[in-house]
């Protein structure tokens, strides 16, 4: 595997690796425009620079008399960059939208960033650890948090990188075009052993990534494991319509809004089931009292992910309980 493996990942003799991401080659295209743009302007303004300094060189026998205004000159040196860079803000602005709207039926994979490796787990419960294995042509969505340092996915071939924050989780996603092999790097300082928070994303066709899924998997799916821990925990002592503890219902809520007791409103996300089992006090229900304790210390960042997990397969439920 290694001697192919290399020569796989090096894209050695480009200047830029493959593109190998359904937005690589928007993000090159943008690039490339940018640079043909900015060196344009940059040699046209030398070449004029050097032209003046010569031809108004002192003791040359030119025509110094001050120019009558030149108002049409003028103001279409303003307003075509002006033209120009609002043109490149609503290109870079559409791409970059892009990257914040995940295609719904997107396959998940949580993302646990520590010093120093990369821990990765599919839905159904197939963990890996500083690689990561996709299907070609399908999206893929990443939710990331980190237990200790910040640190950085980065992808160059995918042209995509995203920050693994403690404490929250970010997004990433991606269509992967090629199938292949493609390097993983950390991209963010995050202590001694940084430069070796390596690993390889493979790009497979989908019907091998189906059966390279579906094998060697004995963990319970995400959902499944994240279930097991909502009645070890003693969630559902107070989560259930049966339950005599008046607690919100969890059923649908992911993606719904919320309203809060103090009179805000969010939108229940990740993050937001995050804090309610890290810091339940922070965001109270409206009409509920804060009577939930903490989870703090009690579950690692797979625990919260898998509860997380569950509790969003609970808004595919329909009627009353
Ligand atoms: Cu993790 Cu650098």
């Amino acid at each position: 595997m290694t001697a192919d493996t290399d020569i796989a990942l090096s894209g050695s003799g480009h200047l830029l690796q493959p593109a190998a991401s359904s937005l690589a080659d928007r993000t090159d295209a943008l690039f490339l425009a940018m640079v043909i743009l900015c060196g344009t302007v940059a040699i046209v303004l030398f070449l004029l620079v050097l032209f003046f300094s010569i031809r108004y060189r002192r003791g040359a026998s030119v025509d110094r008399t001050p120019p009558r205004p030149m108002r049409f000159i003028e103001a279409s040196w303003t307003l075509t960059p002006l033209a120009v860079f609002f043109g490149i803000f609503g290109w870079s602005a559409r791409d970059y939208l892009t990257l914040w709207q995940p295609p719904r039926d997107a396959l998940p994979v949580t993302v646990v960033a520590k010093q120093w490796m990369w821990k990765l787990q599919h839905r159904n419960g197939r963990r890996e650890i500083n690689e990561l294995h996709v299907p070609q042509g399908e999206p893929v969505v990443l939710t990331m948090t980190s237990q200790d340092a910040i640190h950085s996915f980065f992808v160059p071939a995918f042209r995509l990188k995203q920050d693994a924050v403690p404490g929250r989780y970010t997004r990433l996603w991606f269509t992967a075009t090629q199938v292949g092999e493609f390097r993983l790097f950390c991209s963010e300082f995050c202590g001694s052993e940084h430069s070796s928070m390596t690993g390889r994303i493979v790009v497979m066709p989908p019907a091998e990534f189906g059966r390279w899924l579906a094998a060697g998997n004995a963990q319970p799916g995400l959902a499944q494991y994240g279930f097991a821990l909502f009645r070890q925990l003693g969630c559902s002592g107070c989560h259930d319509a049966r339950s005599t503890i008046h607690a919100p219902l969890l059923e649908g809520l992911v993606g719904r809004t919320v309203h809060l007791q103090d009179g805000r409103s969010v939108v229940a996300d990740a993050t937001y089931l995050r804090d309610s089992i890290l810091t339940p006090r922070k965001d109270v229900v409206a009409g509920f009292e804060p009577v939930m304790p903490s989870f703090a210390g009690q579950v690692s960042e797979e625990d919260l992910q898998a509860l997380i997990a569950y509790i969003a397969a609970q808004g595919a439920k329909d009627g009353p309980p």
